[in-house]
């Protein structure tokens, strides 16, 4: 459910017509809906009640600060995977105690600055890591809480690019180097084992790969129990899909359902991390058609938004439904919809069938919200586009237009070359 709806043929983002932002911003934009977000994550929150459980938002999936606020104030806590995202998670008030650091390559700085701040537990995906999280504990005079990432080889059946819960993918600990993992860190005086972690991909469609991995986590437990290792947090990581085309993925009650029985007598508290199923389908992208042009084989629909904006489509061959801002016509064609850049890849859609469309029509690429701006490069010098968030009858620019002077910024012309 979000709040993209036509009005009289025209795209409304809650009670604004799109038309009007883009008129006002120009194009192309990212553009939230703050109503569609709040009810994301209260739907989710809610489908876990009853159950001691903590929402850590996965901030990799959207980090604009407005849409991190809107979810702090809701009570999330907040997933991150580098430094960056600790500042972000921090300057807009979310608790440390709140924050979870997955990651595989933490840098000593990173880990150094987590821990000053305090935060819920590192989930850690290798020894050497486990050893340099040790040091700068010791160094800080402090204990660090860790959690292990385990690697529970579950087939998630999502785009081998998002699938990280295989044996041969590079995240987390095989079960027999996690057991490893959790024995040298009780021996260590400045780690205290605290939870235990797993995150199997991303875009899940099915609930049984998740309960498969928490059946085996929870296997993983006893064994850990049986070794006196007892742990409180239980993070079973983010991945529930949502739809963008004609994907059934299960509503999150469903989800939470299926996990509450699977737990059965875990006293702990679960922790999730989600990230698209929040924003993805509180975020379009609005494009204009530039021009309009017959290949010999295909009719390309050229718009101003290109794979530096959106990358799904070249990266994974994602689907995003695209449609006219105002439709004016029943009549539709086959196109490619394809963006500026000097790259075969840069196409939003192949062989889409797409209402008939003329220079300067507006388009609105949905499900945008998750992996969209956060993913976006300046790769042929294009200016990375503002960001503008909805709620009720107001917009909000919440990221401005890069400028030229943004593109050159930190750029220097050596001595010798003046
Ligand atoms: N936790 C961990 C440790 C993760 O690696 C991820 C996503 C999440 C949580 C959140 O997963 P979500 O709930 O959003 O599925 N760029 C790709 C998705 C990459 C996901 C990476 N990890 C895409 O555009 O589909």
């Amino acid at each position: 459910m979000h709040h993209f709806t036509f009005r009289d043929g025209e795209l409304y983002a809650e009670d604004v017509s799109v038309k009007a932002i883009a008129q006002a911003v120009g194009t192309p934009f990212y553009l939230y809906s703050a109503s569609t977000l709040q009810r994301h994550i209260r739907v989710f929150d809610q489908s876990f009640s009853g159950l001691d459980h903590l929402v850590c938002y996965s901030v990799k999936a959207n980090s604009n600060l407005a849409v991190l606020r809107l979810l702090a104030q809701e009570g999330a806590g907040a997933d991150i995977v580098s430094g960056g995202e600790l500042f972000r998670a921090l300057k807009v008030g979310i608790p440390p105690q709140k924050i979870v650091f997955s990651g595989v390559g933490k840098t000593r700085e990173e880990i150094a600055r987590a821990l000053k701040a305090g935060i819920l537990m590192f989930n850690v995906e290798s020894l050497g890591e486990l050893r340099v999280i040790a040091e700068e504990a010791r160094q800080q005079g402090q204990k660090a809480p860790i959690a292990i990432r385990v690697n529970p080889d579950v087939d998630p059946q999502t785009h081998p690019y998002i699938s990280t819960g295989l044996k041969k993918n590079k995240f987390g600990l095989s079960v027999e180097k996690a057991y490893e993992a959790y024995l040298q860190a009780r021996q260590d005086p400045y780690l205290e084992i605290v939870g235990i972690d797993c995150h199997i991909g991303s875009q899940l469609t099915q609930v049984e790969p998740f309960v498969e991995a928490l059946q085996r986590i929870k296997l993983f437990l006893q064994r850990l129990e049986q070794a006196e290792i007892k742990v409180r947090y239980l993070d079973l990581g983010g991945g529930l899909g949502i739809v963008y085309g004609q994907e059934d993925p299960p509503p999150p009650k469903e989800y939470a359902e299926a996990l509450k029985r699977t737990l059965e007598d875990f006293t702990g508290t679960l922790i999730l991390e989600p990230g698209r199923v929040i924003v993805g389908n509180a975020g379009i992208l609005v494009t204009k058609v530039l021009y309009v042009k017959e290949g010999a084989e295909k009719r390309f629909v050229i718009v101003d938004a290109g794979m530096n904006d959106l990358i799904r489509p070249a990266l994974y061959g994602a689907y995003h439904e695209i449609v006219p801002v105002r439709s004016t016509t029943d009549q539709t064609e086959v196109v490619d919809v394809v963006g500026p850049i000097c790259e075969t890849g840069d196409f939003l859609a192949r062989d889409r069938e797409l209402p008939k469309v003329n220079p300067g029509d507006l388009l609105a690429v949905m499900s945008a919200g998750a992996y969209g701006f956060v993913m976006s490069s300046n790769y042929n010098s294009r200016l990375r586009v503002p960001e503008v968030l909805v709620y009720k009858n107001k917009f909000y620019v919440v990221r401005q237009r890069e400028r030229l002077e943004d593109l050159v910024a930190g750029e220097e012309i050596p001595d010798f070359l003046r």
